[in-house]
């Protein structure tokens, strides 16, 4: 479904991405960890088209993303939750969920069962619609910003940090629903700072450091793995 070959993303002189490849299958969902600035952000932003990488490629479905500009890229099937959610503030939960579907709106039916799907799984926005996003709580806004980006209709999600700032029970909720989307069928790519959470719902990781992919492979070997043991679960 995604495949990254050799990705390189500088900042000026800052090289945030060093040669990073990464693969993702249909169904998968894959964690990426890093502690803060090993360019976890950075690399969710290069396959959106919000960053230029200097090196390497991008193919989404087997096509190349190169020069498509981030708008096609979400109509392609490109879904993003971005760090610290960016609800629109001036605008109401149930608009926050509609601005997302301009991406297939005219041509593809209602979105009456987009937002059904969206409020079964989160029906704390079923309730609170009406009420702007900048009143919502953390957790809240991490759902509407999960959701919003469902609306799109996505056939790759990309999650930057959905636990930051979140209370364990509220991380565990908002990871429960994750889990839920997985089995929907819908492929993801979760970055996460928060690795036992990360861990629970991915199959397979990633590990960054400095711009680097320093160590990959299976969930379940990752949790034992001495060195995720030793830089991220504090044993
Ligand atoms: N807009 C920017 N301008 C300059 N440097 C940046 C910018 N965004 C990120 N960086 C740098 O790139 C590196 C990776 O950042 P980022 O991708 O945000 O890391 P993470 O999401 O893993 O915390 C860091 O050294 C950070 O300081
Ligand atoms: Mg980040």
């Amino acid at each position: 479904m995604l495949r990254i070959e050799k990705l390189s993303v500088h900042y000026g002189a800052v090289q945030a991405l060093n040669a990073v490849s990464i693969d993702i299958a249909q169904g998968e969902c894959v964690a990426l960890l890093g502690a803060n600035g090993a360019g976890k952000t950075t690399l969710l932003r290069a396959i959106s088209g919000l960053e230029r990488p200097r090196e390497g490629r991008i193919a989404l479905a087997g096509q190349d993303l190169d020069g498509i500009a981030p708008e096609q890229r979400v109509r392609m099937g490109l879904a993003h939750a971005p760090e610290r959610r960016r609800i629109f503030p001036g605008l109401t939960v149930l608009e926050n969920l509609e601005v997302a579907t301009a991406a297939w709106r005219g041509l593809k039916g209602s979105m009456d069962d987009d937002l059904a799907r969206v409020f079964a799984l989160f029906p704390r926005l079923k309730e609170r619609r009406g009420q702007l996003g900048w009143s919502l709580s953390g957790g809240e806004q991490q759902m509407l910003a999960i959701g919003r980006a469902l609306m799109s209709r996505p056939r790759l999600l990309l999650l930057d940090e959905p636990s930051l700032g979140l209370a364990p029970r509220l991380s565990e909720e908002v990871y429960a629903q994750l889990a839920t989307i997985n089995g929907m069928n819908l492929t993801m790519l979760v970055v996460e700072q928060n690795t036992t959470m990360a861990l629970s719902v991915a199959s397979r990781a990633y590990v960054i450091e400095h711009g680097d992919v320093v160590l990959e492979g299976a969930a379940a070997e990752l949790m034992d793995h001495p060195r995720i043991r030793e830089a991220y679960l504090g044993a």
